[in-house]
């Protein structure tokens, strides 16, 4: 049965947000190495379409592996599991795809720009689709997270791209949010209750999602263009070309991985949140990385979304803990 609120022990709460930041500092640390390969392989192999595939096939791949050696146990699915899972698959592989082409054609910073308005989607979609409302507070810190992450990349945006590049980057970073926030709601709906581990759903999300990409990928790009393309990369890096693509699936698979152990104990509202602030963390290292230079402007976006994501896990954590603990329950584990 459901704990009664008074059961809800303090020192839980706290090893739990422990775990939960543990989790945020991993996830995000991996995607910064993620965005890092990957803008760098679409810098010299601009094939969206077949680096998501690979991406998927990698994490794909090495989760097969570790079921097959009993690193990790395999998970038990059945028809009704895999029917459920099919539509999250889909807005995933919208989702992955429609954010490697935006950042294929602009700056990555422009891309996460646009990624970090997710919040609102996942806001909207919440009240539009599910009925849900929060308080008036929570709407209020999405302000400062939104404009503050928009403001610490603002300078990085890259004027002098073509207006079909731009749109179509703009396109595909709203895409992106619309695809993962319907992902991240029915992926919540789906694992609750259930046995299946945050590690091994997102393991059978990736494999899913393979299937429904690769058709797609040869269609769009295909393999002649694929060997074309890799020649005249190789060509350019030299050898140490494989190793980069090789680094941005695995990288890919891990951030996911973390960032779905993450949402199997958080609300979809706050999952969007920490990939919001996340996008921080790739904006100041991809300016580190690439010698951005790096405006005042920057640094106050970048402290404006800070805060932000405080008054927000203020209003959004500590009323729910501390004077209604049982919304705790139905707020944060939903
Ligand atoms: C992808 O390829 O799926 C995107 O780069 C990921 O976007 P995210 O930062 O929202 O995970």
């Amino acid at each position: 049965g459901q704990p009664r609120p008074l059961d809800i022990n303090i020192d839980e709460q706290a090893a739990q947000k422990i775990k939960i930041g543990i989790y945020f500092a991993t996830w995000w640390a991996l995607n910064v190495v993620f965005n890092i390969y990957n803008k760098k392989v679409l810098n010299a192999f601009p094939y969206p379409w077949l680096t998501s595939t690979l991406s998927l096939a990698c994490g794909s791949l090495m989760m097969l592996v570790s079921w097959a050696t009993r690193v990790a146990d395999a998970p038990r699915v059945d028809s009704e599991f895999l029917k459920s899972l099919l539509p999250v698959a889909i807005a995933h592989t919208i989702g992955h795809v429609a954010a490697t082409v935006s950042m294929s054609k602009v700056a990555v910073s422009f891309t996460h720009i646009i990624k970090s308005g997710e919040p609102a989607f996942s806001v909207l979609v919440s009240g539009l689709v599910l009925g849900e409302t929060f308080p008036l507070p929570v709407y209020l810190s999405l302000l400062p997270i939104i404009g503050g992450c928009a403001l610490a990349a603002i300078t990085e945006l890259n004027f002098n791209v073509i207006g079909f590049e731009i749109s179509t980057g703009f396109m595909g970073a709203m895409v992106s949010n619309l695809a993962f926030v319907f992902r991240n709601i029915f992926s919540k709906k789906g694992m609750k209750g259930k046995s299946i581990s945050g590690m091994n759903y997102y393991a059978c999300l990736s494999i899913m999602s393979l299937l429904i990409l690769t058709p797609f990928a040869i269609a769009v790009e295909g393999p002649q263009m694929w060997a074309a393309g890799w020649q005249n990369a190789v060509a350019q890096i030299g050898p140490n070309f494989v190793w980069w693509v090789a680094a941005q699936s695995i990288f890919y698979h891990l951030y996911n991985q973390v960032s779905y152990m993450s949402l199997d104990q958080i609300s979809p509202l706050t999952f969007s949140v920490g990939n919001t602030m996340k996008r921080i963390s790739v904006i100041v290292s991809s300016i580190i990385i690439f010698h951005t230079p790096i405006q005042p402007v920057n640094a106050l976006g970048a402290a404006i979304a800070i805060f932000g994501t405080f008054l927000y896990s203020q209003v959004n954590l500590i009323p729910t803990v501390f004077f209604f603990p049982c919304d705790l329950i139905s707020t944060s584990q939903t």
